[in-house]
């Protein structure tokens, strides 16, 4: 082995380092200059099978060689890294000026905000959520209700009758025919409350539309009696307004209720009318097939625009229709 060649063997190595241009080609450079069939590991090998003396002196100069090829190696390594790390760091760079995506998720209408949290309430207390159609059968929606024919409820001018006239059937204009059909579907005792959709030939004014909400609560249980009704309203009344929140009872009248009061709400430093309540009349109870001897009931109902209306201080019933974004979004996602 001429030392020549030992020396051809490292500047061979030290320019094909050089040469390369990145760590992928350094890599291929690496095994065939320093890697295990490289020619200098070759020579390292063959050490072992030469006298001593010879040995000691050529083992010298072949780890001197290695030492060059290695410090060569490096050299070139961490050059190639901060090559590479500094065209990532360039390429990879975040403008964090820039504007984000801000996609919006979309929310819950306030109405139906204020729906959930008034059944959460009531399920919270026991009950249960019944339903019923918006398309109702008219026996369902007066008949059984004890309105009579006469009733000016029943009329044009409130009432949307559907065609056929026949078919007997009317957009409800309360949530209370769901009292009839949850007496008719289970026996007593019954603890629910109907939030739903409800309609009115009205015109859309400030005040009234001709679709809106109602939530109906009807208990029916032994021995349920008018303070019953007044305790409920009032924590039903405190939570909706707060913890000042009372209610009064004005003696009133409805056919399905006997006997029956409006219930005015204390929001606020004065009295505002809130909704319709009663003790469930025995006439409504009997056609549902509830033993009167037994049981006794109470029932109310609320309107939801009027209750969202006089909490947050709406004065435009069209704000509450119209869907407008810059509106619904003060009362947040409600999600
Ligand atoms: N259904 C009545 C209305 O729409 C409200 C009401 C419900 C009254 C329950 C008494 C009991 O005006």
């Amino acid at each position: 082995m001429e030392i020549a060649e030992i020396d051809n063997w490292v500047n061979q190595a030290i320019s094909a380092f050089a040469s390369a241009q990145n760590l992928e080609e350094l890599k291929s450079a690496r095994l065939a200059h320093a890697g295990d069939k490289s020619p200098i590991s070759g020579a390292s090998r063959s050490l072992g099978t030469l006298p001593a003396d010879e040995r000691a002196v050529l083992g010298k100069i072949i780890g001197d060689a290695r030492g060059k090829i290695n410090a060569s190696l490096e050299a070139r390594t961490s050059a190639l890294e901060i090559e590479r790390d500094s065209v990532l760091l360039v390429q990879e760079r975040v403008d964090v000026t820039l504007p984000p995506h801000r996609s919006k998720l979309g929310g819950l209408h306030p109405i139906t905000i204020i729906k959930n949290e008034i059944s959460d309430f009531f399920i919270g207390q026991g009950y249960s959520i019944a339903e019923g159609p918006e398309l109702e059968a008219q026996w369902l929606n007066f008949d059984a209700l004890n309105i009579p024919a006469d009733h000016p409820a029943r009329t044009m001018q409130d009432t949307f009758f559907i065609e056929p006239l026949e078919s007997g059937l009317v957009l409800r204009t309360h949530t209370s025919p769901v009292q009839v059909r949850t007496m008719l579907a289970q026996k007593p005792p019954i603890y629910v409350i109907c939030p739903g959709r409800t309609f009115r030939a009205d015109e859309l004014d400030a005040t009234h539309t001709p679709v809106f909400h109602q939530v109906e609560g009807l208990v029916v249980d032994r021995g349920i009696t008018m303070a019953h009704l007044k305790g409920t309203l009032d924590s039903f009344a405190r939570k909706m307004f707060g913890d000042e929140a009372k209610t009064r009872l004005r003696p009133s009248f409805f056919p399905f209720t006997e006997p029956s009061a409006e219930v005015d709400v204390f929001f606020n430093g004065r009295w505002i009318e809130w909704g319709g309540c009663g003790m469930v009349n025995p006439k409504v109870l009997q056609s549902c097939g509830v033993d009167t001897s037994i049981f006794t009931g109470f029932a109310f109902g609320m309107g939801l625009e009027r209750t969202l209306m006089v909490r947050h201080g709406i004065t435009d019933m069209h704000d509450i229709v119209e869907g407008d974004l810059r509106f619904s979004a003060q009362f947040g996602s409600g999600i």
